[in-house]
């Protein structure tokens, strides 16, 4: 299966900017964006992240208020607040060799920085590499993983897989099933989520009074370091 997936790589893979560069702090602000967000909404986001930060150095320089405003959009504000205090740990002790140290680093994140980044033979598993092993009941090598990434968002989609363009569809025991939608969140977390959203992006845009906003979110969103509160006014972080 491996060397069929690889083939099939090779001719349909993605040319991603996160896959022309081994720097680790690039790999990780490209997984810590891919974890929530599309990839072709990603590359633009990525490319002026970087530009803007280029190196752990210059991201732990901003202010967390910046570095939320340039997280808009990318969904759950805490990741991109949490790549911020990452950078802070980098910048002053280097790498460590336990990445899940770094604050919001999971292990699929942590064995994502390590095998695109520093080259180890690990398979970070994502959920869409979970789903294509389950699905076809082999274990990939860890040169897999890009691969799996590609077929998983094209291919091995989550409810109606396309196995007549799938490499591994003569090996796979699935083949031909489709997948009933999971429901992830309820509705009622939608909701919530929806309203620290809308809340974070009117302080963003200047701040405001306590008074005028959506009190629950603002808690919320202060016992996540997203915005705090003082005389009565909420404002982002310095
Ligand atoms: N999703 C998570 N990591 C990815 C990567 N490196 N390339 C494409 N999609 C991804």
């Amino acid at each position: 299966m491996d060397t069929a997936l690889l083939a099939w790589f090779r001719r349909n893979g993605a040319d991603l900017p996160w896959r022309r560069t081994r720097d680790p702090y690039a790999i990780l602000v490209s997984e810590v964006m891919l974890q929530q967000t599309q990839v072709a909404r990603v590359v633009p986001r990525y490319e002026r992240w970087l530009e803007r930060w280029p190196d752990v150095q210059a991201l732990a320089a901003a202010a967390a208020g910046e570095v939320i405003v340039e997280w808009q959009g990318l969904g759950y504000n805490r990741r991109g607040l949490n790549l911020h205090r990452s950078a802070h740990v980098v910048a002053e002790h280097g790498w460590p060799d336990d990445l899940t140290e770094l604050p919001g680093i999971g292990a699929y994140t942590a064995a994502a920085v390590r095998a695109f980044a520093f080259g180890e033979a690990v398979l970070p598993r994502d959920t869409n590499v979970l789903r294509i092993e389950e699905r076809t009941g082999h274990r990939f090598d860890p040169r897999c993983g890009q691969a799996l990434m590609d077929l998983g968002r094209t291919v091995c989609v989550a409810r109606v897989p396309r196995c007549d363009r799938c490499p591994l569809a003569a090996r796979c025991p699935s083949r031909g099933r489709t997948y009933e939608p999971l429901r992830k969140q309820s509705p009622f977390e939608g909701s919530f989520r929806q309203r620290r959203a809308a809340t974070l992006r009117l302080v963003a845009k200047q701040p405001r009074e306590l008074a005028a906003l959506d009190v629950d979110a603002v808690r919320a969103l202060e016992r996540d370091g997203l915005v705090a509160t003082a005389d009565g006014v909420v404002r982002l972080p310095s």
